[in-house]
């Protein structure tokens, strides 16, 4: 069972299970299509947010293998974005990343810093051994974003699966535990 002590904080975000309030914020993302470019999922109403929000709300630990951990991302302006880890394995000690950030608010590192705070509870107090996260082929931005994490691009699964009718490349990107710990900081 790994359930992070909240909040974390980190120099600019505070990190937190979302709640019910979280609503309009998540709504103001949510209901962008492009948020959803290079995602399977589409932009919802209000109502399908409250749902996502509601589902969200239960995913404040990993009890069980399959478990989605979700970080509502605040800062003074609100909620802006979430982080999650799903526990993928309990065996191999693996989950995988996912982030979610209002378009306003990129282009500053936000996701970034939240996301290294996610991670580094899930290496150093969880306990993960690897962590791996994949994007479309063409979303440059969290192909960065795992890059800049320190993650290592380990494939390009060619066609590998149906994006809005057509074949579409997957990026998979990991990062292990030891590698973790020896990243260089950056800005030091
Ligand atoms: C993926 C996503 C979170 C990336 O957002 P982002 O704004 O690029 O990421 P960050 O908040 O970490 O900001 C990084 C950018 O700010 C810049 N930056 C400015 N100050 C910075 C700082 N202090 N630290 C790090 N980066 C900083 C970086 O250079 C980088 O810009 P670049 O990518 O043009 O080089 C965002 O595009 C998103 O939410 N997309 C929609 C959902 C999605 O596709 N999720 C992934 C599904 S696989």
């Amino acid at each position: 069972m790994g359930r992070p002590t909240y909040p974390i904080r980190t120099a600019r975000l505070t990190l937190r299970p979302v709640t019910l309030n979280d609503l309009d914020d998540v709504c103001s993302w949510q209901r962008r299509p492009d948020v959803f470019r290079w995602t399977l999922s589409e932009p919802r109403t209000r109502e399908e947010s409250r749902s996502s929000v509601i589902a969200m709300a239960g995913e404040d630990a990993l009890r069980v293998e399959g478990d989605c951990s979700t970080l509502a991302v605040a800062t003074d302006a609100g909620v802006i974005g979430t982080v999650e880890l799903v526990w993928r394995s309990q065996t191999d000690r693996t989950a995988e990343l996912g982030y979610v950030f209002h378009p306003d608010h990129g282009g500053r590192g936000l996701a970034t810093e939240a996301a290294t705070a996610l991670l580094d509870w899930g290496f150093t107090e969880f306990g993960l051994h690897r962590v791996y996260g994949r994007c479309h082929g063409r979303n440059a931005a969290s192909a960065r974003l795992m890059a800049r994490l320190g993650m290592r691009q380990e494939a390009r699964h060619v066609d590998s699966y149906l994006f809005n009718g057509e074949w579409a490349d997957q990026l998979v990107y990991a990062i292990l535990a030891r590698e973790w710990s020896r990243r260089p900081l950056r800005g030091q």
